[in-house]
């Protein structure tokens, strides 16, 4: 399939099939796609966390508004987290990169202050999410990214130190009744001339 097909065809599963579980090479293919995303000075401020354990995934649900049934009924749940501070990049992350990266951080983001640098890791943790979506949906699998949970009440779940719950992604395949994949529901965007601006 092309990019453009991908393009047209990827959705966000709203209901799915609970017996159709995700097979481990391809939930492996996934892990290895996600750690590939790329992002500014490779600073890769992230944690993605795969459960499919059904226990935890019930706990989840429970703090997933909406999305409540989607994270039971979805084969994995993936959870996308950020370093939970400056402190913690700089320290566990940072000293891992290249000097030209370093020389960046320290010259250009480091003056603009803690705040500012944690929304400049956030917005790398959100690029991962667009690489994702593409990613599972070039090679079959439905998905549904979300950031209608509780975040503290997922990070309390977790259990993990370093890192905070950003958002997540459920995974799976989809009820084949779905009433939101395309084929049911077109795709609503806004037209062309409104989102690109060409200068020739
Ligand atoms: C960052 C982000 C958060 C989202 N959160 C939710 C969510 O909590 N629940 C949900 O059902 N859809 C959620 N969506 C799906 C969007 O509503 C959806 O991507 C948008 O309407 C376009 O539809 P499409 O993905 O089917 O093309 C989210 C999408 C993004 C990118």
């Amino acid at each position: 399939m092309s990019f453009l097909n991908i393009a047209q065809n990827r959705y966000t599963t709203k209901k799915y099939d609970p017996n159709r579980k995700i097979d481990e090479e391809t939930v492996e293919k996934l892990k290895e796609i996600i750690r590939l995303s790329p992002s500014s000075i490779n600073s890769q401020p992230w944690k993605f966390t795969f459960v499919s354990d059904e226990n935890i995934k019930s706990k989840l649900s429970e703090f997933s508004y909406n999305n409540k049934q989607k994270v039971r009924d979805a084969s994995h749940l993936v959870v996308f987290s950020m370093v939970k501070d400056v402190d913690t990049f700089e320290n566990r992350k940072l000293n891992l990169l290249p000097e030209g990266a370093t020389t960046y951080y320290n010259r250009v983001l480091k003056p603009k202050g803690d705040e500012q640098i944690m929304s400049w890791l956030k917005s790398q943790v959100y690029l991962s999410l667009g690489f994702f979506l593409s990613a599972a949906a070039s090679i079959g699998i439905d998905s549904t990214p979300m950031e209608g949970i509780s975040t503290d009440e997922y990070d309390a779940i977790l259990e993990d130190n370093e890192y905070k719950t950003l958002f997540a992604v459920a995974i799976g395949y989809r009820d084949k009744d779905d009433s939101n994949q395309p084929s049911q529901k077109p795709k609503f965007r806004l037209d062309r001339d409104k989102v690109i601006r060409t200068i020739k």
